[in-house]
């Protein structure tokens, strides 16, 4: 095609020295021949800004401004997305053979990246369908009739003519003259330059004698017809040579009836046959965007023609195929359509004369409200919002989304954590999936302890825009998701010969809460300083607390068992409030030594004197350093001492930072309390002094933190017995009892309480 257009501009510029040839790119200009008019469609995309034409002949080049294209015979309508230029074949700057092959030579302007690019186009057609008798043409902004310059003789001559003849004969020019004739009224006759410049055309072809005229000429008159606005112009063009007087009437009638639209779902625009006289039915064409359909073909579109007589009626469902939807924006988002409606008629009369009437008209529906649908898709289990945005027009865009008031553009980025998704529709909609998840921080989440209800909300405003007027409007919507049953967390602890297991399923809302220990956080930090083995998968936290770590309590030992307490704390995350706690108390199997020193201020130590026992040692015979302070419980090898720290003759020892109450497990081979220190088993708990604030002034022990113990053998290799051991238990929960506390005497640093203590 373009590869034409340059072949014959090349031919052009040997007439047409202004112009440069700069070839239209393919498809920006859709060039077609129609029956009576040259149609090009040029794409908007193609032009920046505004486009102008010019049309061009061997006299020059001539801008088609407005009123110079309705004189001219050139219709400039804008439409969704293109822009088109209607020339009629009879047009001022035409090139006319024989009334059968018809060039029309113009420049397209465009603004290029800010400076104007001129194309020069060439078309030629060739209309096959032969030229009635008489045409009309009803152009948006002229009217156009042409007749065959060889009519025969009207059969019925009426008296209307025989009245323009009068004014003829009075003429004394024998050059072509015009009248007009206004209702009753004839006006004054001028001639044909005269005419020309009221912006009259008139003009022989080689077979045809033309008149144009645009629309609203002081000549022109408006009226009604069976209730059809009308404008009409009606010229008698005549010539008096001596006594004979050529004479010509030409009679353009258009309706004006602008179209209605009656929400009925139909668009109406009517005309009168009652235009032209004929006595026939008059035959009707529908086309849209320059294509006729027979009567016929148009009803099975759905399209209604009503007769009412001599009135007709055309309903046009208003979202047919033909019509063209545009958005438009106030506050809302309405939609209208139009229609490029043409529609022939053709009359004939009496003589069997054929008039052929085209009527191009645009056709719009009034605004209609349309709206877009917002569903929520959300599924709970998945943790994500889910929005679809249904029943986006084509020419509307998603620019952005608030999402609680924080505004994303359109594209996301890619690192976003939502996401935006369009889904074309095939019902020249199309849609937009959004998904938030449920812990994006944008997300509103609330939880209701009373209730034990969490919800998440979503308040999302689209900002759409209408292309290409870039014109915004808003959808808003609002999504929550509802989580009822929502508890803090539980664990399930069992008890193993090495310690306790905690296991705690994760659930989703867990982040409300924090474990501790104590006053300590559970991290893998602290799991590590303690030697608690840790597991924390998606599923589940696994905790196993390995027994004398840190956080046990250690309750009712005796040579068989003892017991082990440990408690995990649910504290609120944000107060660090204690909303709950998992308790577990297990057996332990009393299998070696074992030494405690609570907080309430009590020693309780599991001796093993094995290595002495076969020496002849009775374990239930001995005793601390008091010796009324016998064992509580002895068996063949171990002894269970358990005293409160000031009693049994403890040696107490102020350190630096700490207190020491120290005692000893005495025994001597002959069955009596060995004097002998390398008879004596020495046991130990360690407090610091910080805990202790309260030591010296209340009659009380009580502790902050666990003491420290430890079980002190005497060296005696020959013996086998162990080498000197320790072994550290610290008690971890404060839980002090009553006891009673007597004043205490300072001895150069070596504190003993006095005798009688209990
Ligand atoms: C046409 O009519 C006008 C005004 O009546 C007159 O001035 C002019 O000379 C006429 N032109 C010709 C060519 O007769
Ligand atoms: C159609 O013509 C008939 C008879 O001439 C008349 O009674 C009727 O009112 C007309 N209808 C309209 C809509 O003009
Ligand atoms: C985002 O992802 C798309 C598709 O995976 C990729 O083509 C594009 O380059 C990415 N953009 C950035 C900025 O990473
Ligand atoms: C277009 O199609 C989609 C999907 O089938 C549907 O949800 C929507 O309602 C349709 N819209 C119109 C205007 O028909
Ligand atoms: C949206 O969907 C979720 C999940 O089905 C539901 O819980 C919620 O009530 C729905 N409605 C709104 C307005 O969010
Ligand atoms: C365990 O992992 C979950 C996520 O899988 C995390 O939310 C939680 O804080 C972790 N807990 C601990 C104690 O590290
Ligand atoms: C420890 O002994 C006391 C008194 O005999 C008893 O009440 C308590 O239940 C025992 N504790 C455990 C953990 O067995
Ligand atoms: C204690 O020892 C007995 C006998 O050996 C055994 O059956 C039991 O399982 C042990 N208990 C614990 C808590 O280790
Ligand atoms: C007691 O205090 C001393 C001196 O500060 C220190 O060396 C020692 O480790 C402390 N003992 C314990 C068990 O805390
Ligand atoms: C103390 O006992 C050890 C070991 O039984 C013994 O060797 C030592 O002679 C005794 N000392 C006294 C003073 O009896």
């Amino acid at each position: 095609m373009t590869f034409g257009f340059c072949l014959s501009v090349t031919l052009l510029l040997l007439v047409w020295s202004t112009a440069k040839c700069v070839p239209v790119p393919d498809g920006a200009v859709h060039m077609e021949c129609h029956d009576r008019y040259f149609k090009m469609a040029v794409d908007l995309s193609f032009a920046e800004g505004e486009l102008r034409f010019e049309a061009v002949d061997e006299t020059g080049v001539h801008p088609i401004l407005k009123q110079y294209a309705a004189k001219c015979g050139y219709s400039i309508v804008p439409l969704p997305g293109h822009v088109e230029l209607r020339a009629s074949y009879f047009s001022c700057h035409t090139d006319n053979k024989g009334d059968q092959v018809f060039t029309f030579n113009f420049n397209l302007i465009v603004m290029h990246e800010g400076r104007e690019v001129t194309y020069a186009v060439s078309k030629t057609c060739s209309p096959s369908l032969p030229w009635s008798p008489r045409e009309v043409t009803c152009e948006l902004n002229y009217m156009e009739v042409s007749v065959r310059s060889e009519v025969s003789c009207p059969s019925g001559t009426k008296k209307d003519d025989w009245n323009s003849l009068k004014a003829a004969h009075s003429s004394t020019t024998s050059d072509w003259q015009v009248m007009f004739h206004r209702a009753e009224e004839q006006l004054l006759p001028m001639n044909l330059s005269e005419a020309r410049k009221q912006d009259y055309v008139l003009d022989l072809t080689d077979g045809r004698l033309l008149f144009r005229t645009p629309y609203g000429q002081p000549e022109s008159f408006s009226t009604e017809v069976d209730g059809v606005p009308v404008e009409v112009v009606h010229a008698t063009l005549f010539s008096r040579q001596s006594w004979v007087v050529l004479m010509v009437d030409m009679v353009a009638a258009c309706s004006m009836f602008e179209g209605s639209y009656d929400h009925s779902g139909y668009v109406v625009w009517k005309t009168t046959a009652a235009l032209y006289p004929s006595h026939d039915a008059t035959q009707i064409n529908i086309g849209f965007n320059g294509r006729l359909v027979t009567q016929p073909t148009a009803m099975e579109r759905g399209y209604i023609i009503d007769k009412d007589n001599s009135t007709i009626l055309i309903s046009i469902p208003y979202n047919a195929e033909e019509a063209q939807r545009k958005s438009f924006v106030t506050g809302d988002l309405y939609e209208y359509y139009t229609f490029n409606f043409y529609l022939e008629q053709i009359l004939v009369d009496d003589d069997h004369v054929e008039t052929r009437v085209q009527s191009h008209r645009t056709l719009v529906t009034s605004l209609l409200p349309h709206a877009v649908f917002s569903d929520n898709l959300t599924v709970l289990e998945e943790r994500i919002f889910s929005v679809y945005l249904r029943d986006v027009p084509e020419d509307v865009e998603l620019a952005a989304v608030q999402l609680n008031g924080h505004e994303f553009t359109i594209p996301l980025t890619n690192a976003s954590m939502h996401t935006v998704t369009e889904v074309v529709q095939p019902n020249s909609t199309h849609g937009y999936s959004l998904r938030v998840p449920f812990d994006s921080p944008v997300v509103i989440n609330k939880f209701s302890k009373e209730d034990a209800v969490f919800q998440y909300s979503l308040d999302i405003i689209f900002t759409l825009t209408v292309m290409p007027e870039n014109e915004p409007f808003y959808h808003l919507t609002s999504v929550v998701a509802l989580f009822t049953d929502v508890s803090s967390p539980v664990f399930d602890a069992v008890c193993s010969e090495s310690g306790i297991s905690f296991k705690l399923d994760h659930q989703p809302f867990h982040y409300l809460w924090e474990i501790s220990i104590g006053s300590d956080l559970l991290t893998s930090e602290l799991a590590a300083q303690h030697g608690y083995i840790m597991s924390n998968s998606s599923q589940s936290l696994l905790l196993h607390v390995p027994l004398f770590t840190h956080g046990y309590e250690y309750k009712n030992v005796t040579l068989k068992e003892y017991f082990g307490t440990f408690e995990i704390l649910v504290r609120d995350h944000e107060t660090s409030e204690i909303q709950s706690s998992t308790v577990k108390t297990c057996p332990f199997n009393t299998t070696t030594e074992l030494i405690v020193c609570s907080t309430d201020g009590r020693m309780t130590v599991v001796a093993d004197l094995s290595p002495v026992v076969s020496s002849g040692v009775i374990p239930a015979r001995t005793s601390l350093i008091r010796e009324h302070c016998g064992p509580i419980e002895a068996d063949n090898t171990r002894v269970l001492f358990s005293f409160p720290l000031h009693t049994c003759g403890s040696i107490i020892k102020v350190g630096r930072g700490n207190v020491t109450y120290r005692n000893e497990i005495s025994y001597n081979k002959n069955n009596a309390v060995s004097t002998n220190t390398s008879e004596r088993v020495t046991v130990q708990c360690t407090y610091p002094l910080a805990g202790l604030h309260r030591l010296f002034s209340v009659f009380r022990f009580e502790s902050d933190a666990a003491g420290v113990g430890s079980i002190n053998y005497p060296a005696q290799p020959q013996t086998g017995l162990h080498s000197p051991k320790t072994r550290y238990l610290p008690v971890f929960h404060p839980r002090a009892q009553n006891v009673r506390f007597p004043r205490v005497q300072h001895n150069s640093g070596v504190i003993r309480g006095p005798n009688g203590w209990s």
